[in-house]
């Protein structure tokens, strides 16, 4: 044998030595599921018990989660919250997990990309308002691209946690108060997130929180006790959560609130045989930020070992932060108290997601430079068409609004005029005052050239100081109209910014009083995270739009609805109380029993809201033809179509939403007085008739659920 042939035998026998050697959860080709479980038996317990730790990597600024900077982050660890934007740190990171644990299983690298990364959308109560999911997918779409470009494979979002108390604050990171409109945009948004699939190149996984119940914290006040039924959890809070499960998201986050005594982040109920067993969710459940712990307040465990060991058996496969799992799942698999085929199943759903989004075989983030990450051209699009759709015409006496060609001078007035900072909203922690168009730049760019902009201040947020309030007199008795600007601050809503009073504060109040002496029409423009107590101003206004917190394009889409050049489509999503005291007030509530005259109603005030879901005003009018049904009658299997001719009557284009309700009068278990089942928003141009259809399907539009959310068809009326 020359020297040559035995080189080349000696080379083959390697090639065929390093083949065998791969291990086959490295084989990008084979089944995830063989992957899987390639890997687990590979793994030690303390490795195992590592991937079901999230720690941070960067300082949190948010105030609710105080915790020092990691200084040392295991390589093994299986999440990280990153709070940096740097793909060339966060790929540091990566590559001692890669390389430097024994089996190279990459980080899963999470943060709360709420509404937007960089390039910030209005808030999901506004973005709701616009009807238009798709749009929203887009706006998902977006933000996925510039997180994943930013070193983020996950992100906790959407918020699906129906609504109906707007004094708690994260009321604005959710779609309202009704359980279909979740649905609608939370299944958006997953697929916003996900792409078709979790391994396209930007994107993200997503991850639907509060799983369960939490918007119903008592009084409105966060992370306090939540008095949920099986009847309301199975027909209000649930329905949004099951059509995400089954739209593919990856993830849920476990809430902080006690469910009717038992927490949800110990729920073996809602964790395991909800979501698990009945909805084969195959993905993971991670908890909140130091939810495990917080079972010991709750008052369900006595120690950090207990809470770990209900929230790991109730179903909670990942322990953001709190360090519980790390220190104790160990000790309880010894005592034989957690079964280890318990952890396998735990460590596997967490693989599957980072399998499934290809982070073994990518697992850096390419290095882009910021310019070619954020504020792409589609983006701002998308943000400035969103930011328009969300808006919504609440009041609009005597054609106030648009503002005519012929008004040459403008009052521009209200602590909101000039701000940036607020219009982002909350959980817009990567935005820029920079990249925010404030309302007063909207409206000089619209109007300056054909009118003189008066601005003034007026007053802050809140405080007593009434020393502006006399040049705010002086720019309004210049002008013909008045732009009051006002509104909450981006931190009086968002996660612990619950409020007692949902009215605003009362130096802004004044502010509409003075000026209201003046006889000018007033325009308010509202920029807030809630629905807002307007019951002592709004008499005194012409009209009102509601621009919620836009994000970084409101300025241009407020701008061209008060001029015209945009007609307003949006309709509320959350009802607007009429006072704080009327709260819980929505639309899909059940009848009273005396439904007639004035009985049970409030002696005081009107026992209506100010503004109901679904309200919204045009600049065009729409007329309703009669509703057309192919049969009176259906059974089980059939198909029943109804379709309504719309007609835009006035001179304006428009895009006008048909939302659909069923109502049951009478069934076994009393239904709300009306259900939202569908909704379309078309574009209508002047003079011309547009048909909506609503195809009912009876057992998914008809079909109510018991308390066990087993679904039933009753015969009878609709
Ligand atoms: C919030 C979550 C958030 C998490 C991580 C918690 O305090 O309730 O909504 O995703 O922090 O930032």
């Amino acid at each position: 044998m020359n020297k040559y042939l035995l080189i080349l035998l000696a080379f083959s026998l390697s090639i065929k030595l390093s083949a065998q050697d791969k291990p086959g959860y490295k084989n990008k080709n084979a089944p995830i599921e063989d992957r899987i479980k390639d890997l687990v038996p590979r793994m030690t317990l303390d490795e195992k018990i590592l991937q079901l730790n999230q720690f941070t990597a960067g300082l949190n600024t948010n105030a609710n989660n105080i915790g020092e900077a990691i200084k040392h982050i295991p390589s093994g660890i299986g999440s990280l919250i990153y709070f940096g934007t740097d793909p060339v740190y966060r790929n540091e990171i990566q590559k001692k997990a890669i390389g430097k644990s024994r089996l190279g299983i990459p980080i899963l690298f999470g943060f709360d990309v709420i509404h937007g990364f960089r390039t910030v959308y209005p808030i999901s109560l506004g973005a709701a308002c616009s009807w238009n999911p798709s749009l929203v997918s887009q706006a998902c779409a977006n933000a996925a691209k510039e997180a994943k470009l930013s070193g983020i494979d996950w992100t906790f979002s959407p918020m699906i946690d129906v609504a109906r108390d707007p004094r708690w604050g994260s009321v604005s990171e959710g779609y309202g108060e009704d359980p279909y409109t979740y649905a609608v945009f939370g299944v958006a948004c997953v697929k916003g997130y996900q792409g078709k699939s979790l391994s396209d190149q930007y994107s993200i996984a997503a991850c639907l929180k509060h799983y369960v119940g939490y918007s119903e914290s008592e009084g409105g006040r966060d992370y306090h006790y939540s008095d949920v039924s099986m009847q309301s959890l199975w027909e209000t809070y649930l329905p949004p959560y099951e059509a995400c499960v089954k739209a593919g998201a990856a993830t849920l986050m476990s809430a902080f609130n006690d469910i009717s005594g038992v927490p949800a982040t110990a729920n073996h109920y809602t964790l395991t045989e909800v979501l698990k067993d009945r909805w084969k969710h195959d993905g993971f459940v991670v908890s909140d930020w130091d939810a495990i712990n917080q079972l010991i307040p709750q008052g369900v465990a006595t120690d950090c070992k207990e809470a770990g060991y209900k929230a790991f058996m109730a179903g909670v496969e990942m322990d953001m932060t709190d360090s519980i799992y790390k220190e104790n799942l160990a000790k309880l698999v010894e005592e034989k108290k957690i079964p280890i085929t318990k952890i396998d199943d735990a460590v596997s759903r967490v693989l599957r997601i980072k399998f499934r989004l290809g982070l073994f075989e990518n697992p850096y983030t390419p290095v882009v430079s910021e310019n070619d990450r954020y504020l792409n051209a589609e983006s701002l699009k998308v943000a400035a068409q969103l930011a328009s759709e969300s808006m919504v015409l609440l009041k609009n006496n005597n054609n106030t609004l648009p503002i005519t060609q012929s008004v040459k001078q403008i009052a521009l007035i209200g602590p909101m005029a000039a701000d940036k900072t607020n219009l982002l909203g909350a959980w817009s922690y990567n935005g820029k005052d920079a990249d925010v168009e404030s309302i007063s730049e909207g409206v000089f760019k619209e109007f300056g050239k054909t009118a003189t902009i008066n601005y003034a201040k007026g007053c802050e947020f809140d405080g007593a100081d009434e020393s502006g309030f006399a040049m705010a007199i002086e720019s309004a008795k210049k002008s013909e109209i008045i732009l009051l600007c006002l509104g909450e601050k981006k931190a009086w809503s968002g996660e612990n910014a619950s409020r007692s009073s949902i009215s605003l504060s009362t130096i802004q109040e004044k502010l509409v009083q003075e000026l209201k002496t003046l006889g000018k029409p007033i325009v308010l423009i509202l920029s807030n995270g809630r629905p807002l107590e307007l019951i002592r101003i709004e008499p005194l206004l012409d009209a009102i739009i509601e621009i919620w917190q836009p994000g970084i394009a409101g300025g241009s889409a407020l701008a061209g609805i008060l001029s015209g050049r945009i007609n307003p489509s949006g309709k509320l999503t959350m009802t607007f109380p009429l006072t704080t005291g009327q709260i819980p007030i929505y639309y899909n509530s059940r009848q009273s029993a005396r439904p007639y005259g004035v009985m049970g109603k409030y002696q005081n005030i009107s026992s209506d809201p100010l503004y109901w879901f679904g309200h919204g005003l045009s600049y065009t009018s729409y007329n309703y033809g009669k509703l057309k049904i192919s049969s009176t009658k259906i059974t089980m299997g059939e198909k029943l179509i109804a379709e309504i001719e719309v007609e835009n009557t006035g001179k304006m284009k428009g895009a006008e939403t048909v939302l659909w309700y069923i109502s049951d009068p009478a069934c076994t278990i009393s239904r709300p007085m009306k259900e939202l089942k569908y909704f379309e928003k078309k574009e209508i141009f002047s003079a011309k008739k547009v048909t909506y259809r609503f195809e009912i399907e009876p057992m998914r539009d008809l079909s109510y659920t018991n308390a066990d959310g087993k679904r039933f068809l009753e015969t009878g009326d609709y």
